[in-house]
């Protein structure tokens, strides 16, 4: 890529010119222009108006901003909290081409509202955030006083809610039913964090009273088919629930996707791009470095990953997200270095979602762009209640848009990210394709890696009931 006319960048009636504009249904050559907040035409050969600042984005993707729906900003696990703020998160996020975030929030104290944790939440992000931001629902007791709330959520705008099958909040079969019977009434999406609670706490101990200390057996500890248990069990409360929306997170293995196979039509898959990317040999790496990847479920076999590659090329899983949830290595290697147990799960992954699909989606295994634009932003949009407001380059969109160059080469270093987090799982991989401009309801946020917003210039997205298509 070669010569940019980059005038003016802040919110000014703009024109984008020369790119390729690429949608979840298509691609073509045509100019975009954006009058205050929202996309007003999108079309060739548009001429400039008077006072107009104009981008040149020839050779450019001109695709919608990301919508992230997993991500934890902010995350307090007992006396641990992931190291990226509402702030330093959505930052990271916008430098990597993300212009929409929904975020997990962290479980509430027991007896809590559901409301309870998003006025928390609220708290946290409203007057941080740099990019547009939801909250999914957190459940974790099932009783008369919860299920009446449901409706005041949705009112409140979380209209999808998230309920786990393993930690100390998990929910037991009764309780699911229950609330899934709601949730498919209500039309609201419930998500399920997959994994059999009982075969990882049984294993767990066992490694440790054999002694067996270190990160490999955080992934031993949860194999494959304690994912796949918990998918073929949910998939069966769902259906016995009159076939309530579900919607599995982070989707991790070869057998939790054969759990879900024939996929029925009220279930939605998602998985993350370090399932996609990376595999459990990362656990053997020196240096106690394996507890790097701690994280919940674990990466798997290299086969498990070509099987992800397959089914969302078939469209079986239909959105990526990142389950961005960072923690220190210093801080995972002062707790797990003797004891994997210990050590606090998750990992960064906001940044480079969109530049990591693209190298090793479109460029290595000759995904579309128009896939990479469904699974990376109108999907999620749509599932969540944004679309067409978010996930679609249109007339009357929010003008949420990233500039992508095809042609970039970049070696990722943790130096060149804004995550606020001492490594990156990605240190050394080369990638071509990245994120050249980020532009949030019509301004320019970010240029070349720079970041050009402002702190609290995100606004609280007031989701509607999903769009199922
Ligand atoms: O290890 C992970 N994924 N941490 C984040 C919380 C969760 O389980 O999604
Ligand atoms: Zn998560």
């Amino acid at each position: 890529m070669t010569s940019w006319v980059v005038q003016v960048l802040g919110g000014e009636p703009m024109l984008i010119k020369n790119g390729t504009v690429v949608n979840a249904n298509g691609q073509k050559l045509a100019d975009v222009r954006i009058a205050g907040e929202l996309i007003s035409e999108v079309a060739p050969l548009l001429e400039p108006h008077e006072g107009e600042e104009v981008i040149d984005a020839q050779g450019m993707y001109v695709m919608p901003g990301g919508v992230d729906a997993h991500t934890h900003m902010d995350l307090q696990v007992g006396a641990r909290r992931a190291s990226d703020s509402f702030l330093t998160g959505t930052i990271a996020a916008a430098c990597g081409g993300t212009t929409t975030i929904i975020d997990h929030m962290g479980f509430d104290a027991p007896g809590s509202s559901l409301l309870h944790q998003a006025e928390v939440y609220h708290g946290l992000a409203d007057g941080n955030a740099v990019i547009d931001y939801g909250f999914h629902g957190i459940v974790r007791e099932v009783n008369e006083a919860r299920l009446s709330e449901l409706p005041r959520l949705i009112e409140a705008g979380i209209t999808s809610l998230k309920f786990y099958l393993t930690y100390d909040g998990r929910l037991d079969d009764e309780a699911i039913l229950a609330l899934l019977q709601h949730t498919g009434e209500l039309d609201m999406l419930a998500c399920v964090h997959c994994e059999n609670n009982g075969i990882i706490s049984y294993l767990k101990q066992k490694y440790l009273a054999e002694g067996k200390t270190a990160a490999r057996y955080h992934a031993l500890s949860r194999p494959e088919l304690c994912e796949a248990e918990a998918v073929e069990r949910m998939l069966k409360l769902a259906h016995v629930a009159g076939d309530a929306p579900l919607y599995i997170v982070h989707l991790s293995s070869a057998e939790g996707l054969a759990a879900a196979e024939p996929l029925p039509a009220h279930v939605y898959l998602e998985t993350c791009p370090q399932y996609l990317t990376l595999d459990a040999s990362c656990y053997d790496l020196p240096n106690h470095e394996g507890l790097k990847y701690v994280m919940s479920p674990p990466l798997r076999d290299a086969s498990s990953r070509e099987a992800l590659w397959k089914a969302l090329a078939e469209g079986t899983i239909e959105v990526v997200g990142t389950d961005h949830c960072p923690f220190f290595f210093t801080e995972k290697l002062a707790a797990g270095a003797d004891d994997f147990t210990k050590c606090p799960n998750g990992m960064p992954g906001v940044e480079l979602r969109l530049a990591l699909m693209y190298s090793e989606g479109v460029v290595k295994r000759g995904m579309s762009p128009t896939t990479l634009v469904r699974i990376c932003a109108t999907t999620p949009a749509k599932r969540f209640g944004v679309y067409p407001r978010k996930g679609v380059i249109a007339v009357g969109s929010d003008a949420d848009i990233v500039l992508f160059d095809p042609q970039r080469k970049l070696v990722v270093s943790q130096t060149l990210l804004h995550e606020r987090v001492d490594y990156t799982p990605y240190e050394g991989r080369e990638l071509q394709g990245y994120p050249h401009m980020t532009i949030s309801r019509g301004k320019v946020i970010m240029l070349d890696g720079a970041f050009l917003g402002s702190k609290g210039e995100g606004r609280f997205l007031k989701r509607s009931l999903p769009d199922w298509t």
